[in-house]
């Protein structure tokens, strides 16, 4: 295993501590989200949680839910009435459990989720840790096909850079769960991400924007290199 992966399995397992027997559980999207899946599989198939149910935050969920042959588990918004726990990656986070997400371009459905649940828990390994951000990775913004021009023009009017995704084995744009379109934007340095993020909402055509706020955060996780974790109340 590499020292990423290690990681990323001492984050998850450490997240597994928030899950109890009978919860409502969100599961986020992404590589990390995934080993916690896997992780809660475990503990599922040994009988050492049970009642539980899954709300998935993307396709990439469902179907993993489904592969594990945990398909009688899987409930969608309308299903529940709440969400005990959610527990997801993200692509950057600071100090102030700021996060950036949605380089899986799921940042709609896991923002729907995860602010709904009653405990919001983020995994991530320590690259994802930044004093500032976004750092490394542009703020995915999902638009309405119809208006990504429009959307596009005002994020370059704010400063920075903005490029319609394309790839990912398709042709064309990048279209999400939500037949929307992602624009990743990268605001120019020294932004305050929270104010921008409430900007960038108010633009029409803009479905979300993949700023989360430290204030929804309950914890983030942190999985280092050596396999010990550091969590972030
Ligand atoms: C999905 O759209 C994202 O928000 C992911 O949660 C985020 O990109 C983290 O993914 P990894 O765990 O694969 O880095």
């Amino acid at each position: 295993m590499s020292g990423v992966d290690i990681a990323r399995e001492a984050a998850a397992k450490e997240a597994l501590k928030y899950v109890r027997s009978g919860y409502v559980i969100g599961v986020g999207t992404g590589s990390t989200a995934m080993v916690f899946l896997r992780e809660l599989y475990k503990l599922i198939i040994n009988g050492d949680v049970n009642n539980v149910v899954l709300v998935p935050t993307s396709t990439e969920t469902e179907i993993e839910v489904v592969r594990l042959g945990l398909a009688n588990l899987l409930r969608y918004p309308w299903q529940v009435d709440h969400v005990d726990v959610a527990v997801d990656g993200a692509d950057e986070v600071d100090r102030r459990k700021n996060l950036i997400k949605g380089g899986g371009a799921a940042l709609t459905r896991e923002k729907i989720i995860d602010y709904w649940a009653r405990e919001f828990v983020v995994i991530v390994d320590e690259s994802k840790v930044f004093d500032s951000i976004p750092s490394k990775h542009p703020i995915p913004i999902e638009v309405i096909p119809f208006a990504w021009t429009i959307v596009k023009a005002r994020l370059e009017e704010l400063g920075g850079t903005a490029e319609l995704r394309f790839g990912g084995g398709k042709r064309g744009p990048v279209v999400t769960d939500n037949g929307n379109y992602i624009i990743d934007y990268m605001p120019r340095a020294g932004v305050n991400v929270e104010d921008l993020e409430r900007v960038i909402r108010e633009v029409p055509g803009v479905v979300e924007v993949g700023v989360f706020s430290g204030k929804r955060v309950s914890r983030v996780i942190i999985g280092r290199l050596d396999g010990s974790t550091v969590t972030m109340d």
